[in-house]
């Protein structure tokens, strides 16, 4: 499974960057303005940083809602770096969007997803991803990783293309509920990737290992 980040702040970029587990990025328009990212050449140039950052995909997501608009819009994100994926969102203008796109063989994320028909939807329209928001359904009580496996059976019954990136994951059970289900993609913030580091028998081990170790040292160093 491939590991995104879900962010558009470059210092936790280059963190999940320098793990050496980083993949590609994923924003939205929230993601971007928490960083106070406003106005297209302030946002152009934000997307250019990302790119010059990360080996991947990063995907950038339209404003407009008209399909006329994704298209220029997309047109001018795609040209930054061929690292973009344009991010088109599932509505009926979008799909459209995601078709155009697609028959220019240039990327596309059909972002909030949250059923198999939204998903299958997009593939027809030969998305390169689909994201499903499986936190945002764990907040609604329906199960955002059924969705997913949902989708992996559609998808697996007519080998689409369409790569499953999960989104709106929030933690590491969302991580590994993703990754034994067969997400090809997992998109999270960098404390979720993280979470996956911990364990307290790591760390408790990890003491004892010094401890012995420095134990071992001074008895070493001491006079007979
Ligand atoms: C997906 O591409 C979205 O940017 C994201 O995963 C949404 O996550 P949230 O529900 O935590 O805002």
């Amino acid at each position: 499974m491939e590991f995104f980040i879900d962010t558009a702040n470059l210092s936790d970029i280059t963190k999940a960057q320098e793990l050496g587990v980083l993949d590609g990025v994923t924003t939205n328009p929230s993601l971007m303005a928490k960083e106070g990212i406003t106005g297209s050449s302030k946002i152009l140039s934000h997307y250019k940083e990302i790119c010059a950052i990360v080996n991947g995909p990063v995907s950038a997501e339209v404003i407009g809602t008209k399909y006329d608009d994704m298209i220029s819009e997309g047109k001018i994100l795609a040209d930054l770096d061929e690292k973009i994926v344009v991010k088109l969102p599932m509505t009926s203008d979008g799909v459209r969007a995601v078709r155009y796109f697609s028959d220019q063989r240039i990327k596309t994320n059909c972002t909030l997803i949250f059923s198999a028909g939204q998903a299958l939807l997009a593939a027809k329209a030969g998305a390169t991803y689909v994201s499903p928001f499986i936190g945002r359904l764990d907040d609604i009580s329906v199960s955002g990783l059924d969705l997913i496996s949902e989708i992996r059976l559609i998808y697996d019954n007519y080998m689409f293309n369409t790569k499953i990136l999960a989104a709106s994951v929030r933690n590491s059970a969302h991580i590994l509920g993703c990754a034994k289900i067969g997400a090809d993609v997992m998109t999270s913030p960098l404390s979720a990737i993280t979470s996956l580091l911990n364990h307290p028998l790591t760390t408790s081990g990890l003491d004892q290992f010094l401890k012995d170790h420095l134990q071992a040292k001074n008895v070493a160093a001491q006079p007979v």
